[in-house]
């Protein structure tokens, strides 16, 4: 499948096969592949929780309004993001260039984030919105089925998981094999209304 059908083919899936397990190593290298998508001075502001402890599913799936592919699903990742990220040690994330790139990456992050609250809470989201496409549309090509949610009570959520100060939860995907095709898509807008040239 290449990346044009893959696009094309990846749907929203609500139900969902609970015998099929995926394997670890394929769970694996969705969240690798998820790290490999792009964040603003490669803060990397993700950290993926894979849930599998049958009793937080069902916790989780109470917090989602009942949302059966919570726990329907093979796997049940919750996308969290640290909103302070931009401020930690980026050793790590440029070890691989001269330490003097990665000092200066370091400190103009701190310049750029630092005292902007809204653009570091957006950022983390955006970090966690670009890695939950990856993970879509990997598990697409890898021919599993998914779905993204945000129907679910946050704070419910972030107590199940223990979620450390200062990251929160961007999003739940699922990923397994779907049991039935999604309805035909509700309806794309047409491509006038969303192109738009120079300006508005
Ligand atoms: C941020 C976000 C939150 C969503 N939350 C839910 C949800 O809680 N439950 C659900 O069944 N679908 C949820 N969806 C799926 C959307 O309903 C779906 O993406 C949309 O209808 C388009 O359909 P498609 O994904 O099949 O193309 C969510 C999608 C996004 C992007």
């Amino acid at each position: 499948m290449n990346t044009i059908e893959t696009i094309q083919r990846r749907r929203s899936i609500r139900h969902f096969d609970k015998d099929f397990k995926i394997p670890k190593e394929d769970i694996d290298q969705l969240i690798k592949l998820a790290m490999l998508s792009p964040t603003s001075y490669n803060i990397q502001h993700w950290k993926f929780v894979v849930v599998d402890d049958i009793e937080k599913k069902q916790q989780l799936q109470d917090a989602a309004i009942g949302q059966v592919q919570v726990t329907e699903a093979s796997h049940l990742i919750l996308v969290t993001t640290d909103i302070k990220a931009w401020e930690k040690d980026m050793s790590d994330k440029w070890k691989n260039v001269p330490k003097e790139v990665g000092d200066f990456m370091s400190s103009s992050a701190r310049e750029f984030y630092k005292e902007k609250n809204q653009l570091q809470r957006d950022e983390a989201i955006r970090s966690a919105s670009f890695a939950t496409q990856t993970i879509l549309l990997a598990a697409t090509a890898m021919g599993y089925q998914t779905g993204t949610m945000i129907g679910f009570d946050f704070d419910k959520a972030a107590e199940i998981i223990s979620l450390p100060e200062h990251h929160i939860i961007s999003n739940f995907v699922v990923v397994g094999k779907g049991l039935k095709e999604a309805m035909p898509r509700g309806g794309q807008l047409p491509l006038e209304k969303v192109l738009i040239t120079d300006s508005f």
